[in-house]
C-alpha cells in the first residue's frame, strides 16, 4: 500500500495558507464564539468525559472488539443524511459492526436506536446553539474539542480508531484495504484535499473528515496539543492538525495520507471520472438536509418513500455508474456542493 507524504514544496505555501486562515478568521471572529466555547467547556472537558459513566460503557464496549471502531458524530440535523449513509454501507458486510455513532441530542439518539438499533452509540448531550447565526459556530468548535478530547483519551488507553463522517459515499468496502495496517514510522492516516498531480497545492492538506489514530503516546500528545489549541483559538480542526503535522513532522509526530484513489472529495466527480476512489467525500458538514437534496439529484439517495429503509437497487446503480464513469454533475451542482 503506498501512503504519500507531502512534497517539500508543498509545506512552505501550506504554511503560509495556514497563516493566512489563521488571520481571516481572526478578523472574523467573534470573541463572542470563543466566549460561548468557553461556557460550555466543562461540558466536553476530559475530566467530564472521564467522569462519566457513558464513557466508561464506551471502554467496555471497546475492549470487546477486535477491529478499530469508527465513530462518527450525529445531532437531529444530520438524521436523514445518516440514514442514506447507513443504506449505502449496509451492502457492506461486517461494516456496521464497527461503526458507533456519538449521539449529540436526544432526538438523533432515539431516532436512531429505533431505525437502526443495532448501531452502537455513544450518548453525549451536547447543546444545541442553533439560534442566533455565529451561535451555530460556536456549536462546531465546541463539537471539535469534544472530538478531539474522546480522542485523546481513547489513544491514551490504547485504542486505535477511524474518526468519520457520514456525508461520504462508500464505493466499495473501506475497511477491506485494511488501511489501519501502518507501517511503524507512521502515526495518523489522514484523507488529504488536492489530487495526484504533482503541481497541487492542496496535496498534504488534510481534509479531515476520515482519519485513522493510531494509538501511542505520540498521538495521545499531538491530539491533546490539537485540543489545546481549539480551546483558545477560533480554528477548525483540520487547520490545527495539518499545522501540526507540517511543523512536528518527522521528530514527534509522522502524518499519513490516504491515496487519492482510495479516499478522494466530491471534486472527483468533476475530473474525466476515471480512478473511482473507494470513498468519495461531499463536503456536507452544514445544512445536511438541503445538501442530501443536491445528492439525490445526482444519484446518491439511498431511501425509500419512508425516509428510512434502504433502496438497496439505489446503491447499486450508483455504484455502478462510479465504476464505469457515468456520475451525471454540472457547473450547478458544483456551486452547490462548494457549501
Ligand atoms: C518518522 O518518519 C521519518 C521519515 O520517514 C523516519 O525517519 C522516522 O524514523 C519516523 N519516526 C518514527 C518515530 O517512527
Ligand atoms: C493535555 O494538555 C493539558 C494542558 O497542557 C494537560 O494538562 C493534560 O495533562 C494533557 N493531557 C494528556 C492526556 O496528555
Ligand atoms: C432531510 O431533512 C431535512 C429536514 O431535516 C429536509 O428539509 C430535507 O428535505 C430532507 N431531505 C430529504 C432528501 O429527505
Ligand atoms: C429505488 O431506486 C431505483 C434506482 O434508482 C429507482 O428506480 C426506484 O424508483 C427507487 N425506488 C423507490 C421506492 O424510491
Amino acid at each position: 500500500m503506498g501512503l504519500s507524504r507531502p512534497q517539500w514544496w508543498s509545506i512552505p505555501s501550506c504554511l503560509l495558507g495556514m497563516l493566512a486562515v489563521l488571520v481571516v478568521r481572526k478578523a472574523y471572529i467573534a470573541e463572542d464564539v470563543m466566549y460561548q466555547v468557553r461556557a460550555y467547556r466543562d461540558q466536553v472537558s476530559q475530566e467530564t468525559i472521564v467522569a462519566s459513566a457513558a464513557f466508561k460503557q464506551l471502554v467496555v464496549e471497546l475492549r470487546k472488539r477486535n477491529k478499530p471502531p469508527a465513530l462518527f458524530f450525529l445531532n437531529q440535523h444530520a438524521l436523514n443524511m445518516t440514514y442514506n449513509f447507513l443504506c449505502n454501507t449496509a451492502e457492506y458486510e461486517n461494516v456496521h459492526d464497527r461503526f458507533i455513532f456519538i449521539t449529540l441530542d436526544s432526538t438523533a439518539r432515539d431516532s436512531l436506536r429505533k431505525a437502526w438499533p443495532n448501531i452502537a452509540q455513544f450518548y453525549w448531550p451536547t447543546p444545541c446553539l442553533t439560534k442566533p447565526f455565529n451561535f451555530a459556530d460556536a456549536l462546531y468548535q465546541t463539537i471539535y474539542i469534544l472530538r478531539a478530547n474522546l480522542a485523546v483519551l481513547l489513544a491514551e488507553r490504547g485504542f486505535s480508531f477511524w474518526m468519520m463522517q457520514q456525508d461520504t459515499f462508500w464505493h466499495n468496502d473501506l475497511f477491506a484495504h485494511n488501511l489501519e495496517q501502518l507501517d511503524d514510522s507512521s502515526d495518523m492516516l489522514f484523507d488529504q484535499l488536492g489530487d495526484e498531480n504533482q503541481n497541487n497545492l492542496r496535496t498534504g492538506w488534510i481534509n479531515g473528515a476520515n482519519f485513522f489514530v493510531k494509538a501511542s503516546q505520540r498521538t495521545v500528545d499531538f491530539i491533546n496539543a490539537t485540543a489545546n489549541l481549539l480551546q483558545s483559538q477560533y480554528v477548525p480542526d483540520v487547520g490545527v492538525m495539518t499545522m501540526l503535522c507540517h511543523t512536528w513532522g518527522g521528530e514527534r509526530i509522522n502524518c499519513s495520507y490516504i491515496p487519492h484513489r482510495i479516499a478522494n472529495c466530491w471534486e472527483w466527480m468533476f475530473t474525466d471520472q476515471s480512478w473511482p476512489p473507494t470513498i468519495m467525500q461531499m463536503d456536507a458538514e452544514t445544512d445536511a438536509g438541503g445538501k442530501l437534496n443536491e445528492l439525490a439529484k445526482i444519484g446518491f439517495y439511498f431511501l425509500n418513500d419512508d425516509r428510512k429503509t434502504c433502496n438497496s437497487s439505489a446503491v447499486s446503480l450508483a455504484r455502478h455508474r462510479m465504476s464505469t464513469g457515468q456520475v451525471k454533475v454540472n457547473s450547478k451542482t458544483c456551486r452547490s456542493l462548494e457549501r
